[in-house]
């Protein structure tokens, strides 16, 4: 008999972060296959979820993060720790949650120093490779960032007064998204339904052959070579970064030359700032200053975007993340781990190594 799996879920505290972890219904699972579940108070209070849910559910209201972090053996977060929660680690504590090692150096030092169990939502994988618990929040992210784009074209906002559906004759906004995964395909439907002229462009044929399909040539698909990008991207109103390489730094696909050639008051949206953006001019920014200008162009780069809509994300990431929760709770981490491939997939750090071959080499670590 195991002995109970002792969970904790922190209150988020990235700048704007809205989700939480666990949700009352997936804590009540978690109580009932026998896992003791603590929560910091208010956790889920800006996701929609009171203390009072989480007690009926079973859940053990702590007042401090501390408490949270010092008694737990499993810790479920949405966002990477930050360095006010890097002392909070216990050694040997298993970490389940977004970590984006690749762009993130010093958090990869704390968790190897630490010898943390560190497993990334981004790299568990699905059977046929796919990469499930980053997909809600990628399509999150790529639905929003048109809205977030067609916002800041306002001139009010420093954009330059792009309507993106515009009204019959006059030229809609143009639209280029540069990766047609999840985030991408997402942006382009958002961004088509909206009435706008929409490229999307990959180094993956098949996306493009599918959007093909899907949109019957009301979408312009492109191969995603230098000389197509450098030409959509200087006639785009709006652009859109959502490229990724599993695990590694983003590449850079827009220069900052590309960036100079887009009319003033044009609008960026690097969705993959997470990754470390793919466009040479961005930088992170924050739900609290989301934008800064270069080149006269409107430059967002949130790296946690889904808060803005924490109930929707949070329902959306933890039914993607329930399977493995539940194996956590019912079999223990290490044994879950050893029965479930896909979920193994996304262990980056274990007793003091970083063991994901991509972000190792990200980060410039030997193998
Ligand atoms: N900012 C946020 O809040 C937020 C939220 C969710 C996801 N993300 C990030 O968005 C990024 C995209 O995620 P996704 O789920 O859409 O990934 P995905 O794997 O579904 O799609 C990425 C696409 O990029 C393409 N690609 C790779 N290299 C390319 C290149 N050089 N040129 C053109 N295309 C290229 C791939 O072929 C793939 O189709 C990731 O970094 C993810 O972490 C950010």
């Amino acid at each position: 008999m195991l002995a109970a799996m002792k969970i904790g879920v922190p209150k988020e505290i990235k700048d704007g972060e809205t989700r939480v972890s666990l949700t009352p219904n997936l804590c009540r699972r978690c109580v009932k296959l026998g896992a003791e579940v603590l929560v910091e108070k208010g956790a889920g209070l800006s996701a929609g979820f009171t203390d009072a849910e989480y007690a009926a559910a079973g859940a053990r209201l702590v007042k401090t993060a501390k408490a949270v972090w010092s008694d737990a053996e499993l810790i479920l977060k949405v966002k990477e720790p930050l360095p006010s929660e890097y002392a909070r680690m216990e050694t040997g504590q298993a970490l389940f949650t977004y970590l984006h090692l690749a762009a993130g150096p010093e958090l990869a030092k704390v968790l190897v120093k630490k010898k943390i169990l560190g497993v990334a939502y981004e790299t568990v994988e699905a059977q046929d490779g796919s990469l499930p618990l980053l997909k809600p929040m990628s399509q999150i992210a790529g639905r929003l960032s048109i809205q977030i784009g067609a916002y800041f074209l306002q001139t009010q906002n420093g954009g330059s007064g792009v309507l993106l559906g515009g009204i019959p004759g006059t030229r809609p906004g143009r639209v280029t998204i540069i990766g047609a995964g999840n985030s991408g395909a997402h942006a382009c439907r958002m961004a088509a339904g909206m009435g706008a002229r929409v490229t999307i462009l990959d180094l993956d044929t098949r996306k493009l052959e599918l959007l093909d399909e899907e949109y019957r040539g009301a979408v312009v698909t492109l191969v995603a070579n230098p000389g197509n990008i450098e030409e959509a991207v200087a006639q785009a109103d709006l652009l859109i970064g959502a490229v990724l390489i599993p695990a590694a730094k983003a590449p850079v696909v827009v220069t900052k030359e590309m960036v100079n050639s887009m009319r003033p008051g044009s609008v960026v949206v690097d969705i993959a700032i997470d990754q470390g953006g793919c466009v040479e001019t961005i930088r992170a920014t924050s739900h609290h200053a989301p934008v800064y200008k270069e080149h006269g162009v409107v430059h967002y780069a949130v790296p946690n975007m889904p808060a803005l809509v924490g109930h929707t994300s949070t329902i959306g990431l933890t039914q993607a993340t329930e399977p493995y929760v539940v194996a956590f709770a019912e079999k223990g981490v290490r044994r879950a781990l050893e029965e479930h491939r896909g979920l193994a997939r996304g262990v980056n750090t274990r007793d003091g190594v970083i063991v994901n071959a991509a972000v190792a080499l990200a980060l410039g670590y030997q193998g």
